[in-house]
């Protein structure tokens, strides 16, 4: 069995239909931005531009916190030079239009809320927010930020520990499992948006949607194909830029 494929337009009218929308998002949002991905073209795991089971492996940062860091002040500072994209603010005006939208996010670059969608669960965690690996003080991401001024790795003031964001890194749980679970079960129509689906239990969620489910990604994705999952390999923005053409939604800059 293969795919159904969509057209913008059949996109348009399903969302026209639905209440309950689900977006599960992935990095593929953030590229046009300028963020790498993990497993497209570009991503971090096809160029290596950093090692990513050591950035983010969480055995691998108690034994060595520097190539997180590493990433962190690149990722930081490239944050503080890009806008959201047209799909993260089509994604806002879904929400002023349908208010019980809800976008569940593998991505940690804080771009959903920054373009003001309200609903937002970063299940892969965020910068927000800290912990000392010791003792458990927490921290603003605020503070670290600040401390990565002066300091090659941010660490406790109690217990000179190294601090870590809130970021969720491989052998760490996901937040936010049950509502996101919950949400996926009673949605009438789920979004599935720049992510290649292949990290569980992220990924999953598509397989646990209670009504159609709408792929839109370059490339391949992990999930089986099953009736009432339909994919469009297409760019985000291009997609999205005919789907608010066809139902005459204006996007906000
Ligand atoms: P991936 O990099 O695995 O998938 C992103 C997908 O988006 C790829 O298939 C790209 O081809 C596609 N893509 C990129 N730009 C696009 C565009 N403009 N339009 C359409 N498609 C585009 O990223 P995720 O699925 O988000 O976890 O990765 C999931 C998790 O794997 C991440 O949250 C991260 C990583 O390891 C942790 O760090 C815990």
């Amino acid at each position: 069995m293969s795919y159904q494929s969509i057209t913008p337009g059949e996109c348009a009218a399903k969302l026209s239909g639905a209440d309950r929308v689900v977006v599960v998002s992935g990095a593929g949002l953030s590229t046009a931005a300028g963020v790498p991905d993990f497993r497209g073209p570009k991503g971090l795991y096809v160029t290596r531009a950093y090692d990513p089971e050591q950035v983010f492996e969480i055995h691998g940062f108690d034994r060595d916190p520097r190539p997180f860091y590493a990433f962190t002040r690149d990722f930081l500072s490239l944050l503080g030079t890009i806008r959201p994209t047209f799909t993260h603010r089509f994604l806002v005006e879904l929400e002023r239009r349908k208010p019980e939208t809800t976008i569940i996010t593998q991505n940690i670059d804080g771009m959903h809320q920054r373009a003001g969608s309200r609903r937002v669960y970063p299940m892969h965690g965020d910068y927000e927010t800290a912990h000392c690996r010791g003792c458990g003080r927490g921290y603003e991401g605020s503070e670290v930020e600040a401390m990565l001024e002066h300091q090659e790795v941010p660490t406790c003031d109690r217990c000179g520990v190294a601090i870590k964001p809130d970021v969720v890194f491989f052998g760490e749980n996901v937040r936010h499992f049950n509502e996101a679970q919950s949400l996926a079960g009673a949605s009438d129509l789920m979004l599935a948006l720049g992510t290649s689906l292949t990290v569980y239990p992220a990924a999953m969620l598509p397989e646990i949607a209670g009504g159609e489910v709408v792929i839109v990604n370059q490339g391949e994705v992990g999930m089986r194909p099953r009736p009432g999952v339909f994919l469009a390999d297409a760019n985000l923005d291009e997609f999205f830029q005919s789907v608010a053409a066809e139902l005459d939604w204006s996007v906000e800059e």
